[in-house]
């Protein structure tokens, strides 16, 4: 009985699209090409894909074998299973309620580029009226529009609603198994026309050629190679969408004939495959619109919101007639990423009540929880969009710290900073010293073929490889924090390593004593 208000996935392939669709965000598009050019390019990938296989793909199979197992979300799941870190689950339901909070900010801001980009391409504006829609002016002009961003704020949230509101195979799963293809067309499309403007071999050399961001003078000083550990695994953490209770919900609806093995490593190979083609889509075009400009090259904007609205935008304005054309398909293709991504966020705090519901006896309608998650998203996200990054004043005061430039980051360093890698630490010592890992194993074999060598591989990795690296991992983000507040003497990577380090020996500790062996069944 308690099930009977649990949607389950219509076919594995829609699983497949639902969760890549959660894995392919913007941090595919504006992180993963600018940290790999800055930290090493193809070194970087290197160590990004070593840590997709011995953490990525370990903690990805073991969160969809919880949430399989148990038919839980994660704070029914954790509660369930383990009695010493049952709290996690709650961590994992924060963060995803807090990223909620600028994710729809963020998916405003595409759909107002892309409004921008349909009226040009309608009106043709630029030749009518004389001005030109750069990507500066537009940018500022935006953000210092709190009702237009709260308006289209709302109209992102409101799109998501409509999704998750229905059932799972009605909803998320057919989104995305229209959304994903549709995407990689589109990704294809822009590629196309970035690789061939001219210049774009800097923007490829720039991403892929060790040394040289430093040599060409993109950047003035490559980063160590601890902090190059730090930055790849804190962006495939990111963008793999882990520690964030997505993969425990979305294998709560998966069955038991799947393979989780190999769903895993399809996830983890096509999110790295997509930011590697977002790359090749957005660098290039901004470094040649650069160079056409005469921009100096460490002034080019290549991540975060600038990359996307004031670097891309000046390309689509500077390309003639047929650049609100592309404008169009790009903002588009990145709209799809974002919606594809916050709705896997709304979905985890869905699962959330409605498991609670069933577990009291007093079922949730999802209906009826959608809607009350997204009232609740609406209020924090108001916040956001009013505060237009920073533009607003109005959240200095938490900006005075020196830490945060704006309630965005502010709200993005508690999740996505604090939350997640410490989420994920504990979830590799919980399965890997307090359950019975080798129940996690089975359910992870389930639906495909049990081998030793997998299980001395798993063990390894869960025990040894993954808390250590996501102590590093925490570690670069707790010396960000204190560079940022330049306390005075102090060596922030140091005071990062110890706070990291002492986390991890105090849990390790605390999973290996006392009652041990809880089982996942
Ligand atoms: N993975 C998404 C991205 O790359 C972001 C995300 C993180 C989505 C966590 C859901 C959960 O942008």
């Amino acid at each position: 009985m308690e099930q009977h208000s649990r949607s389950s996935w219509g076919s594995n392939l829609g699983f497949l699209m639902a969760a890549i669709g959660s894995a392919v965000g913007l941090g595919n598009i504006w992180g993963f090409p600018y940290k790999m050019g800055k930290s090493g390019g193809f070194t970087f990938l290197i160590v990004y894909i070593l840590l997709g296989i011995f953490v990525g793909f370990v903690i990805m199979s073991s969160e969809l074998a919880i949430g399989r197992k148990t038919k839980l979300g994660p704070v029914g799941a954790y509660n369930k299973i383990s009695s010493k870190f049952k709290w996690i689950g709650f961590l994992a339901v924060f963060s995803p309620f807090i990223i909620m909070s600028f994710y729809t900010v963020l998916g405003g801001y595409c759909l107002q580029y892309l409004s921008l980009n349909l009226a040009e391409l309608s009106f043709g504006l630029r030749d009518a009226f004389g001005v030109s829609f750069d990507g500066s002016t537009t940018f500022g002009a935006m953000l210092t529009n709190p009702i237009g961003c709260a308006i289209y704020t709302l109209l992102f949230l409101g799109i998501c609603y409509l999704i998750n509101k229905g059932n799972l195979s009605d909803g998320i799963e057919k989104f995305n198994k229209i959304g994903m293809p549709a995407l990689f067309v589109m990704l294809v499309i822009v590629i196309i026309r970035s690789v061939t403007l001219p210049g774009a071999s800097e923007g490829l050399k720039f991403m892929f050629v060790p040394g040289y961001a430093v040599k060409a003078g993109f950047i003035e000083e490559a980063p160590s190679l601890l902090s190059v550990i730090s930055i790849a695994g804190g962006q495939m953490f990111f963008s793999l969408s882990l520690a964030m209770g997505i993969m425990v919900t979305y294998g709560s609806y998966l069955s038991s004939y799947e393979s989780l093995k190999k769903n895993s490593l399809i996830i983890v190979f096509s999110d790295t495959t997509v930011a590697l083609m977002a790359g090749i889509a957005v660098i290039p075009a901004a470094v040649a619109n650069g160079i056409a400009n005469g921009v100096a090259y460490s002034d080019i904007q290549l991540a975060g919101p600038k990359l996307l609205f004031v670097t891309l935008q000046d390309v689509f304005s500077e390309m003639g007639a047929i650049g609100p054309f592309f404008g169009i398909v790009f903002y588009t293709l990145v709209l799809i990423a974002a919606i594809s991504s916050a709705i896997s966020l709304i979905e985890v705090v869905v699962a959330y009540f409605v498991d609670r519901g069933n577990l009291k006896g007093k079922p949730v309608k999802r209906e009826k929880a959608v809607f009350w998650v997204c009232i609740a998203i609406a209020i924090e996200a108001l916040l956001v969009a009013i505060d237009g990054l920073g533009a607003s004043g109005i959240f200095t005061f938490w900006g005075t710290a020196g830490w945060n430039d704006c309630l965005l980051d502010f709200m993005d360093c508690w999740s996505e900073g604090v939350a997640m890698p410490l989420g994920a630490m504990l979830m590799a010592l919980m399965v890997g010293y307090e359950l019975n890992t080798d129940d996690v194993l089975a359910e992870i074999h389930k639906g495909g073929k049990q081998t030793k060598a997998f299980d001395t591989f798993y063990k390894l990795c869960i025990r040894f490889i993954t808390p250590v690296a996501m102590a590093i991992i925490f570690a670069g983000i707790i010396a960000g924090f204190f560079t940022n507040l330049e306390l005075g003497g102090l060596d922030a990577e140091m005071v990062g390593y110890i706070i990291a380090g002492a986390v991890l020996v105090i849990f390790f500790f605390v999973a290996r004593t006392g009652k041990n062996q809880n089982r996942l069944q």
